[in-house]
């Protein structure tokens, strides 16, 4: 099976483990349901072509899981009640073009250490618990960034957009990639 979508219904209780068993998926989608309980923990990389995980809206709690596969390239746990740091393995997902995590009770410092991912366009922290100051960090990909309603403060550097070079730039291309994030 290559893609299995659940989505938009009321399924409740734990995210069931026999999803770590159905490993060529590339796309798995239980977003908005009522799923509760924390991330199996196979779930992280249980298929190594997995391109699309969200679990976006839905009742999930504890830790984000760790060691997810490599090749995720979308990444959505927004809406839910997740806690504790982004974990630091996160750096492995090479190809991670979208990482959404709005709306949980993440309790972190700014993660400048993420530019470190090539691909990222789209990075999403808004409404959690992340704190402190914000720093130089070199995002060169990046097109979207919501970092609004955490507790960050102290200055913002002239510095600290200055590599974000895909965000100096202008074309259809930008819009068009703006417009398919928007949709989703
Ligand atoms: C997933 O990661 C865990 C370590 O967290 C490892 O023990 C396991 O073998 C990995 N599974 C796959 C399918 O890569
Ligand atoms: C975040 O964690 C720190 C301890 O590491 C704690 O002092 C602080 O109250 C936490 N913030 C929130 C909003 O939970």
């Amino acid at each position: 099976m290559d893609y299995l979508s659940g989505a938009n219904n009321n399924f409740t209780g734990n995210i069931p483990s026999f999803i770590c068993a159905l490993c060529t998926l590339t796309i798995l989608d239980l977003s908005n349901n009522q799923f509760n309980g924390s991330i199996p923990r196979c779930m992280g990389n249980f298929s190594s072509t997995l391109r699309t995980l969200n679990l976006r809206k839905n009742r999930l709690s504890g830790d984000l899981p760790e060691n997810i596969s490599a090749s995720v390239k979308s990444l959505d746990i927004g809406h839910n009640q997740l806690v504790g740091k982004l974990p630091r393995s996160l750096v492995h997902i090479s190809f991670l073009e979208v990482f959404n995590v709005e709306s949980n009770i993440i309790n972190d410092t700014f993660p400048f250490w993420l530019s470190s991912l090539q691909e990222l366009q789209v990075l999403v922290l808004r409404s959690n618990a992340f704190h402190g100051q914000i720093g130089q960090a070199r995002f060169s990909k990046l097109r979207i960034i919501d970092i609004s309603s955490n507790h960050f403060n102290g200055t913002l550097p002239s510095d600290c957009f200055e590599n974000w070079t895909a965000m100096l730039s202008l074309g259809k291309k930008e819009d068009q990639f703006n417009g398919e994030y928007m949709g989703t």
